[in-house]
């Protein structure tokens, strides 16, 4: 099969279009054609080892020191069953799917397997390939956060600090579903698109300092991560809520004690790419509720660029890979 391999860690000349082994699937797996995927900051990330502050030494441990043990990056994919296993029961071949595989990978392939039991749902038939496989990274990360972790609630002011990229489209969207008053952080050139997703206001970083403002807010999600915890937490309210997704070492440290001592509360941490999740985002898409947003589409042999994109750090959204 085709697949995109990253044979060492560093700039995108690293990335090499191969031809790979399909893989083998096991009795519980199924094999997917993969028709769309994503190019999501994880994969740049990991590409670089560009981690935030003091992550850098546990992203080798987990991913490999001297070159990445999962060459093939790829977080989230919708494409068509061609195999399953022997004891599969909820999925066929021919069944359209979308699924998200996190740190395993494995999208920027034209074959992936994935457990019956993972991130795997059937993809509804109102969504496209493309739509679909935009969804997961955002997506789950944005409700596991804000409904799950944060347990944003009607009412409450919620500001999403970096909301024009990935998993800001997806937070402003579903703290509206939750019923919240969102304020949304993104630069000039994003401000009427961020509008357009629900928020209720706009700040644009590169003329408000929104943490100099009076304004305190019930659940501050800082996707950016580039500002000191104590600054941010002068805009929280009474039990705010702090949501730190590209929290450093240092601020996952400082989480420990200001939750023990405080009554704010700083959450950090990963992401829980479940069926559930899946079903619940992929379900809100189906009905209307929530928008797949994509910033652009590349063909596989483009690649190279699909990341220089995404590590610029200003897409709007998502960026799709087609057509393999
Ligand atoms: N914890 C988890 O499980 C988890 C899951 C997913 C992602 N993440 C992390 O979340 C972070 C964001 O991911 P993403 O995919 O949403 O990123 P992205 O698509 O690249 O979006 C970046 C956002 O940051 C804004 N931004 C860029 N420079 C800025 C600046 N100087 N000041 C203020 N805002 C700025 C951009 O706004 P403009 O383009 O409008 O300027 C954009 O809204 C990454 O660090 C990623 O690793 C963590």
């Amino acid at each position: 099969m085709r697949a995109v391999y990253c044979i060492q860690y560093g700039g995108v000349e690293n990335l090499k279009i191969v031809e790979a082994p399909t893989p083998v699937i096991m009795k519980n797996q199924i094999l997917v054609q993969v028709r769309a995927t994503t190019v999501q900051t994880a994969d740049w990330r990991i590409r670089t080892l560009e981690m935030p502050k003091g992550m850098r030494f546990m992203a080798k441990l987990f991913f490999g020191f001297r070159k990445p043990k999962q060459p093939i990056f790829g977080t989230e994919f919708a494409g068509t069953v061609v195999a399953v296993g022997e004891s599969v029961t909820h999925f066929k071949i021919g069944d359209e799917v979308v699924a998200a595989t996190g740190a395993k990978y494995g999208g920027h392939a034209e074959f992936a397997k994935v457990s019956e039991k993972g991130a795997v749902i059937k993809k509804p038939s109102s969504l496209t390939v493309q739509e679909a496989a935009s969804i997961p990274f955002g997506g789950i990360t944005a409700l596991d956060f804000l409904k799950y972790k944060a347990k944003v609630k009607s009412g409450d002011r919620v500001i999403v600090n970096g909301a024009s990229g990935s998993v800001g489209v997806a937070a402003i969207q579903v703290a509206k579903i939750l019923g919240a008053h969102v304020t949304a952080v993104c630069g000039s050139q994003n401000v009427e698109f961020v509008k357009s997703l629900g928020a209720d206001r706009v700040i644009d970083y590169s003329k408000t300092k929104f943490w100099e403002e009076n304004e305190k807010y019930n659940v501050i999600f800082d996707i950016v991560g580039d500002l000191k915890t104590t600054l941010l937490i002068n805009s929280l309210a009474e039990k705010g809520k702090l949501v730190l997704i590209a929290a450093g070492i240092n601020q996952m440290l400082e989480a420990v004690a200001k939750n023990l001592f405080s009554n704010h509360r700083i959450i950090c941490g990963v992401a829980n790419e479940s069926k559930e999740m899946l079903t619940e985002i992929i379900g809100l898409a189906e009905s209307g509720k929530y928008r797949a947003i994509i910033d652009k589409e590349f063909p596989l042999e483009e690649i190279a660029q699909a990341h220089l994109l995404v590590q610029s750090r200003h897409k709007r959204g998502n960026v799709v890979i087609r057509n393999f």
